[in-house]
C-alpha cells in the first residue's frame, strides 16, 4: 500500500469525531452562556484588510509582524486571514453604523483564526476562538460581566481555572510607564535579543513579552504599571475587583501580565488551567479596549471582551475525560432471532428522544456487546436471547453490570425512564 499523497498542512489538523465532539460541547456551553448573559451572535468574514490588523493589533506585535497570512487579490487589495476577531467585530459595528443607532451591543462569535506560529505544542496555525465583545459601556460592571461569562463557561465544562487580572492603564499612565521601561531597558541594551533591540525604540512594551531567555530575565526586573496609574485608572481597577469579589468570582492579581495585542487599556486578564503551574498557555484572554474605535476612524467606543481558545480547552477536557458517550442505548440481538424487532425498538426509542445504535454488520451477540461498550452506551438491550422467556428482553446497565428481564410491551417506557434518571444523575 502506498503512502497517502496529501496530509493536512503543517500547523493545521483534522478534528476526528472524538475531538470534534469536544469542540461541539465547548461551543454549545459557550452559546448557552452567551444566551444566559444576553449576548447575540455576529459573523464577520475570515478575510479582512491587512491594514485593519496593522492598526488595531499593532504594527510591532508578533501577530502583525510575523504571524499574519496575507494575500494580494488580482485587483491589488491586500487581505489577511483574520488572526483574531476583535478588530473585525469593531469594524463591522462601525461599518453598520451601530455606534449611532444602537451603541450598546453584547456580541459573541465562534470561528477559525489564523496565525503563522512556529511549530509548538498548543499553538496551531488555524485554531478556533469563541469570544464576546461588550460594546458601549466604560463602567467596571461590563469588565466584570465578561469575566463572569467566561468563568460560567469553564464551570459548565467542569474545568477549574485560575483568572489572572491586571490593568494596562490609560494612555497617560502608559506614557509614564513607557518612559520608565525605556530607561530600564536602555541601561541593559547590550543584552537584548536582536528583535528587542529593534523594538526598543518603536514599542518598548513588546519587550515585556519576548520569549528569549535573557529578555525574560530583564522583564522580570522591569517596573510594573502599578506605580504609574492615575487616580481614575486605579479606581476603575479597584471597582472591577470589587465587582468580581461581590459575585464570589476568584482571581489573582498579576501585575506582570502582558498581552500580545496593542489595543488594550485598563483591565486585562487571562485564564489558565488551575492544575498547571509554571509557564503555560492561556485557555483564553481579553480586556478593555476603549481606544480601538478611534483607531479605526470612528468615535470613541467603550469596549471590553475576551476570546477563549477552543483547541486548548478541548485538550484540557480530553485530559479529564473518561468514557465518552456516543449513544445512550445499544440494542443487541442474537443473529437471526429478533427480526424486525431491533429496528422497530430503535425507532420507538429515537421517537422518545433516546439516542441508540444497533448492529448493522450481522455480528455475533458478543461482538455487538463490545460495540455497545466502545460507544459508551449507558444501557444495552438484548433481544432474542434463547435463555430468556419469549416476549421478554434483557436490559443491562453497562455502568453497574446489573441486568433484568422486562416484558417487551413495557420495554420502551422502562428504558426511557432509566435513561432520564441517568441523565439527571449526570447533570447533578
Ligand atoms: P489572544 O490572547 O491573542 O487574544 O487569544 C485568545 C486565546 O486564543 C488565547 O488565550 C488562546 O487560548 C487562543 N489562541 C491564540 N493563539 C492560538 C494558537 N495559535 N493556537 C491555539 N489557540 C490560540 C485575542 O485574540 C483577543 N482578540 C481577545 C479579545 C477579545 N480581547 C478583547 N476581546
Amino acid at each position: 500500500m502506498g503512502k497517502p499523497l496529501f496530509a493536512a498542512p503543517k500547523g493545521t489538523r483534522d478534528l476526528l469525531p472524538d475531538e470534534a465532539g469536544r469542540f461541539s460541547r465547548i461551543e454549545a456551553a459557550f452559546r448557552r452562556a452567551c444566551g444566559l448573559f444576553g449576548y447575540e451572535e455576529i459573523r464577520t468574514p475570515h478575510l479582512e484588510n491587512v491594514d485593519l490588523f496593522a492598526r488595531a493589533v499593532g504594527e510591532t506585535t508578533d501577530i502583525v509582524e510575523k504571524e499574519m497570512y496575507t494575500l494580494q487579490t488580482k485587483g491589488g487589495d491586500k487581505l489577511a486571514l483574520r488572526p483574531e476577531n476583535t478588530a473585525g467585530v469593531l469594524r463591522a459595528y462601525l461599518e453598520a453604523g451601530l455606534h449611532r443607532t444602537a451603541p450598546r451591543q453584547r456580541l459573541f462569535y465562534i470561528g477559525s483564526m489564523f496565525r503563522h506560529e512556529s511549530s509548538q505544542k498548543k499553538r496551531w496555525r488555524e485554531f478556533t476562538q469563541a469570544g464576546v465583545e461588550c460594546l458601549g459601556s466604560p463602567h467596571p460592571e461590563a469588565d466584570a460581566e465578561v469575566v463572569a461569562l467566561a468563568l460560567h463557561v469553564f464551570a459548565e465544562l467542569g474545568l477549574e481555572v485560575r483568572t489572572e487580572l491586571s490593568t494596562f492603564g490609560c494612555p497617560d499612565c502608559r506614557g509614564r510607564f513607557r518612559a520608565a521601561l525605556a530607561e530600564h531597558y536602555s541601561a541593559r541594551k547590550d543584552g537584548l535579543c536582536p528583535d528587542c533591540a529593534r523594538r526598543l525604540e518603536r514599542n518598548v512594551f513588546r519587550l515585556l513579552d519576548c520569549k528569549d531567555e535573557r529578555c525574560r530575565a530583564m522583564a522580570a526586573e522591569a517596573p510594573t504599571i502599578e506605580r504609574f496609574l492615575d487616580a481614575a485608572c486605579r479606581e476603575h481597577f479597584a471597582a472591577v475587583q470589587e465587582q468580581l469579589r461581590g459575585q464570589k468570582l476568584e482571581f489573582v492579581l498579576n501585575m506582570r501580565l502582558v498581552r500580545g495585542l496593542d489595543y488594550y487599556n485598563r483591565t486585562i486578564f487571562e485564564f489558565f488551567l488551575r492544575t498547571e503551574c509554571g509557564r503555560q498557555d492561556a485557555l483564553g484572554a481579553g480586556g478593555r479596549y476603549d481606544g480601538l474605535g478611534e483607531l479605526l476612524g470612528g468615535p470613541r467606543v467603550h469596549a471590553v471582551g475576551f476570546a477563549l481558545g477552543v483547541d486548548r480547552i478541548a485538550l484540557a477536557l480530553a485530559g479529564a475525560e473518561q468514557r465518552r458517550r456516543r449513544v445512550e442505548v445499544y440494542i443487541a440481538a442474537e443473529p437471526g432471532e429478533a427480526g424486525v424487532q431491533v429496528p422497530a425498538l430503535a425507532r420507538d426509542l429515537r421517537k422518545r428522544g433516546v439516542s441508540c445504535a444497533t448492529d448493522v454488520a450481522q455480528r455475533q451477540l458478543g461482538a455487538q456487546m463490545e460495540e455497545a461498550d466502545r460507544l459508551g452506551a449507558m444501557f444495552a438491550v438484548m433481544l432474542g436471547v434463547r435463555e430468556v422467556v419469549p416476549g421478554q428482553a434483557v436490559l443491562r446497565d453497562l455502568d453497574s453490570g446489573v441486568q433484568r428481564s422486562h416484558d417487551l410491551s413495557q420495554l420502551v417506557d422502562e428504558i426511557v425512564g432509566r435513561v432520564e434518571e441517568k441523565r439527571r444523575e449526570l447533570r447533578s
